[in-house]
């Protein structure tokens, strides 16, 4: 018998406005991978990452989190089990008229029975994990999109998740800011032994930081195999999406 995945959707189906997005996903992910989850603007990564979390309940199909089928579950349901995953946001999203340390601290002020000295611990530790330390008392606008990124990833750690979900990690940083935040996902997964999935579509950060990748196409898994096996598929969509990526750098 295989052990229980950490995610796993089956026959997963989205549509919105009788148009299909998602046609049919099957993915699994282990405990102690990182996934990453590859395609063109509009193939679906951020519908898939929202049916993952919860975000969004699916048309058809299963979304496994933990063991618990969250497609079956209520709004209100689906909540513990959201807040049993770190969700890592595209831009971030932090919370603009908050300070950091009051982002970092906000699913714990509201979620967890602690001191204000255990969540100020917490959130120094948290802080000093991304690198970032002594930056408690800035609004997200004096931060670089670099640091944002960081907080937010801060943010998440900060509720003790299993599983970590990465939207477009690196978009928008320089190569500098876009090694570091790969470097943290490696590190998450070694040091603290986390799930992850990272949605992206820079081919340069997944084929460093992922042990599997999914290429999504129109809203259907197209290929999938480590890093080596999809840079030497022959597969025309995986191909094209490649060689796309790597023009766009030049
Ligand atoms: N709530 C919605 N209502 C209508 N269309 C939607 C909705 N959510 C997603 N779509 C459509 O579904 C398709 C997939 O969107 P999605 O955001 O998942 O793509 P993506 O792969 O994350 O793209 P990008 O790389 O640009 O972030 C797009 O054509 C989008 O317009
Ligand atoms: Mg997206």
């Amino acid at each position: 018998m295989s052990k229980t995945p950490a995610l796993e959707t089956r026959q997963l189906v989205y549509a919105v406005d009788g148009r299909t997005i998602l046609h049919g996903i099957d993915l699994r992910v282990d405990y102690g991978e990182v996934v990453g989850i590859m395609g063109a603007s509009g193939s679906g990564k951020t519908t898939l990452l929202k049916c993952l979390c919860g975000l969004v309940k699916p048309t058809a199909g299963e979304v496994w989190v933990e063991g618990v089928n969250i497609a079956l579950l209520s709004e209100r349901e689906r909540m513990p089990l959201r807040l049993r995953l770190g969700i890592v946001f595209q831009y971030a999203a932090l919370f603009d008229y908050l300070t950091v340390f009051q982002n970092v601290a906000f699913g714990l002020e509201r979620h967890r029975r602690l001191s204000k000295a255990q969540i100020r611990e917490i959130v120094r530790e948290r802080l000093a994990w991304v690198g970032l330390e002594g930056i408690e008392d800035l609004y997200p606008s004096q931060l670089s999109g670099g640091m944002r990124k960081r907080v937010g990833l801060a943010r998440a750690l900060a509720m003790d998740p299993h599983i970590v979900l990465f939207d477009e990690p690196t978009s928008g940083l320089d190569p500098v800011n876009a090694y570091q935040i790969d470097r943290l996902i490696t590190r998450l997964n070694r040091e603290l032994g986390l799930t992850a999935v990272v949605v992206s579509h820079d081919v340069v950060s997944l084929m460093r930081t992922t042990h599997r990748i999914v290429m999504l196409d129109a809203g259907r898994i197209v290929a999938e195999g480590t890093p080596d096996a999809i840079r030497a598929s022959d597969h025309p969509q995986v191909q094209a999406f490649l060689q796309m990526a790597s023009a766009e750098r030049l």
